[in-house]
C-alpha cells in the first residue's frame, strides 16, 4: 500500500502511469520466461511487483539480510520486473568478488545512474571508459600523495580548519554534518583542483550540500520506483530536481575546469584536473582520435570523486562521533589512549600503530555504521557458475555489504558497538578477513587508504580536543543510532556537544 501511495504522489498523469504500468508487464513477462531451474531459489513473484510486497524499501538492505537467512546466501529477488541475484555473507562475497573477480567485476548502471553519468566516469562505467579512468585515478591519487606524507599535510591542516567551528559553537549543541563534510569535501578538492575552499564560501557550500542532497535523493524510495520504470521519471518531482541539481552542478564544475585550463602550465600539475588536461593534450598531440580524455569523462570523474569520497567519508566520521557520545566509556578509553600516547602535540599517520584501541574504535565504527550496506550493484560479465547455480551473463548481482558486516559467523557480537572485535589478547590490532566496507576485488574502492586516512587523522585530533557529549537533557540512552537510509545510511538528525577538553580538564 504504501508503496503505491508513494507512486500515486508523485506521478501526476492517469495516462502516464497507465502506459508505464503496461511497458512494466511486458517487460515483466519477458523477463519472467527466462527463469531457469539452475537459477538460484528465491521468492515466488508477483505480477508486475516481483517481490516488493515482502522488501521493505525503506530498510532494503535489512530485508534482503532477512531473506538469506531463508533462501541461502545465493539468491534470486525481484524488484517489480527486474531480476537481482543476493550474495550474502562473508566467505560468498569473497568468492565472488575476489575469487572469480573478472566474472562478477562489471557494474550494474541502473536507469538513474545513467541519467546521471552517461555511462562516463568511474562509478557507473564499464568497459575501456572505465578501466581507462580508473587507472588514471588511482595513479593520479598516487601522485597527488593519496594515503602519503602530502595528503597527510592536508588532511592535518584541515583538521585545524575543522577543530576552529567546533570551537566557535562553546560547548553548545550543534549539528556536526555540515563542517564535517566541508572538511573532508576539502581534502578531495586538494587533490582534484589543487586548493582548499573557505567554508564560508557560498559556491563551496552551495556544491557541498546540493552533492549531499543529491546521493539522499537516489537512495530515495520514489527512484527505487524510477528505477523499475523509468518512463515515469518526467512525471516524478524528484526525478525533476536530481537531473536539475546534476546540470547546476555539472555547470560549476565545468567553472572550475576552465579557471584552470587558462592557468594551465604542462610542467607543472597543481592536481587531478591539471594532470588529465595535460594527458588529453598529449593524446591529442598524438593524433589519437578516440582517447576517452575528453571533456564529459573529466567533469563525469570528478563528480565520481567528490561524490564517493565526500558523503562516505564525513557520514564515517559523524557515525564515529556519535558513537562515542553514546558509549562514554569507550570515549574515556580513546582519551586515555591519545593522551598517553601524543602528549599534546597533532596526531600523524605512523602514530596508528601505537594507538591500537583507536584504532579498532575506528574499524568497529565502520563496520557498524555499515555506510554502504547494499554496496554497489555489479553485473555478471559471461554466465557464470556458482555454488551450483548458474547466473546469467548480463544479471544484476548485489554481494551484500550487511551481510559481510554483520555476518554472525565473523562476528562476536553483529549487532552491539564492540572494539574488541578488533582487538588481539595483547591489546593490539586484529586484522579480520570480513571486514571490506571498501568493498573487494575489481570494482573495490580506490579511495581506501586516502578515506582511512583522513577517518584515522580527523577522528584522533577531534577526539584529542573534544569531549563528546549529547545535548543538555538528553542522555546517552536516548541517542539514537537508527540510521536514515539513502544511498548510503546516515545518522538520524542529531546535535551534539563538542566541549572543549582544555577548559572540561581545568574546571
Ligand atoms: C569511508 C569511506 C569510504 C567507503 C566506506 C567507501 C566504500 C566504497 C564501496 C563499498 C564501493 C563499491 C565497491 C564495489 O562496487 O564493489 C566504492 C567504490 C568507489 N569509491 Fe569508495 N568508499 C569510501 C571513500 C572513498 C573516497 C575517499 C574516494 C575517492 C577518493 C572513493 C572513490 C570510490 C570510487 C571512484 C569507487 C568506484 C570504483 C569502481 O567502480 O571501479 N571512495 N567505495
Amino acid at each position: 500500500m504504501a508503496l503505491v501511495e508513494t507512486l500515486l504522489t508523485h506521478v501526476s498523469t492517469t495516462g502516464a502511469l497507465l502506459a508505464a504500468v503496461l511497458l512494466v508487464l511486458v517487460v515483466y513477462l519477458f523477463s519472467m520466461s527466462s527463469s531457469s531451474p539452475e537459477d538460484p531459489p528465491g521468492p515466488k513473484p508477483l505480477p508486475l511487483l516481483g517481490n516488493l510486497h515482502l522488501l521493505d524499501l525503506r530498510q532494503l538492505h535489512m530485508s534482503l539480510f532477512k531473506l538469506s537467512k531463508k533462501y541461502g546466501s545465493v539468491f534470486t529477488v525481484h524488484f517489480g520486473p527486474k531480476k537481482f541475484v543476493v550474495l550474502a555473507g562473508y566467505k560468498t562475497v569473497k568468492q565472488a568478488l575476489v575469487n572469480q573477480a573478472d566474472e562478477f567485476g562489471e557494474r550494474d548502471i541502473t536507469p538513474i545512474f545513467q541519467d546521471f553519468n552517461q555511462g562516463l566516469g568511474i562509478l557507473f562505467a564499464n568497459g575501456d571508459s572505465w578501466k581507462a579512468m580508473r587507472r588514471f585515478a588511482l595513479s593520479t591519487l598516487r601522485d597527488f600523495g593519496m594515503g602519503k606524507k602530502m595528503s597527510e599535510e592536508k588532511i592535518v591542516d584541515e583538521t585545524r580548519y575543522l577543530r576552529e567551528v567546533f570551537e566557535k559553537f562553546q560547548g553548545n549543541p550543534f549539528d556536526t554534518t555540515q563542517p564535517v563534510n566541508y572538511a573532508v569535501s576539502n581534502i578531495i578538492s586538494a587533490i582534484v583542483y589543487g586548493k582548499r575552499f573557505e567554508y564560508e564560501d557560498p559556491k563551496f557550500q552551495n556544491m557541498v550540500n546540493k552533492a549531499k542532497k543529491n546521493i539522499q535523493m537516489i537512495g530515495s524510495v520514489v527512484i527505487q520506483i524510477y528505477n523499475m520504470c523509468p518512463a515515469l521519471g518526467p512525471w516524478m518531482k524528484t526525478w525533476r530536481l536530481v537531473m536539475k541539481s546534476r546540470e547546476s552542478l555539472r555547470r560549476e564544475i565545468k567553472e572550475l575546469v576552465y579557471v584552470l585550463q587558462e592557468t594551465l602550465n604542462p610542467l607543472e600539475s597543481r592536481g587531478f584536473i591539471d594532470s588529465f588536461l595535460i594527458h588529453k593534450q598529449s593524446t591529442q598531440d598524438s593524433g589519437e582520435t578516440k582517447s576517452h580524455f575528453h571533456e564529459q569523462n573529466l567533469i563525469t570523474t570528478v563528480s565520481n570523486l567528490f561524490a564517493a569520497g565526500t558523503d562516505t567519508t564525513g557520514t564515517t566520521l559523524c557515525w564515529g562521533l556519535l558513537l562515542m557520545a553514546k558509549y562514554p566509556h569507550i570515549q574515556d578509553r580513546v582519551q586515555k589512549e591519545i593522551d598517553e600516547i601524543l602528549a599534546g602535540r597533532e596526531p600523524a599517520s605512523e602514530d596508528r600503530k601505537n594507538l591500537p584501541y583507536t584504532d579498532a574504535v575506528i574499524h568497529e565504527v565502520q563496520r557498524l555504521a555499515n555506510i554502504v550496506p547494499m554496496n554497489l550493484p555489479h553485473m555478471t560479465s559471461c554466465d557464470v557458475s556458482f555454488n551450483g547455480y548458474v547466473i546469467k551473463k548480463g544479471t544484476c548481482v548485489l554481494p551484500l555489504l550487511t551481510s559481510v558486516l554483520r555476518d554472525e559467523t565473523e562476528w562476536e557480537t553483529p549487532d552491539s558497538f564492540n572494539p574488541g572485535h578488533f582487538l588481539d589478547e595483547n591489546g593490539q590490532l586484529r586484522k579480520r578477513d570480513a571486514f571490506i566496507p571498501f568493498s573487494a576485488g575489481r570494482r573495490a574502492c580506490l579511495g581506501e587508504s586516502l578515506a582511512r586516512m583522513e577517518l584515522f587523522l580527523f577522528f584522533t585530533s577531534l577526539l584529542q580536543r573534544f569531549r563528546f557529549t549529547p545535548p543538555p537533557g538528553v542522555s546517552e540512552d536516548d541517542l539514537d543510532l537508527t540510521p536514515v537510509v539513502g544511498f548510503t545510511l546516515n545518522p538520524s538528525p542529531h546535535k551534539l556537544c563538542a566541549i572543549s577538553r582544555t577548559e572540561s580538564q581545568s574546571n
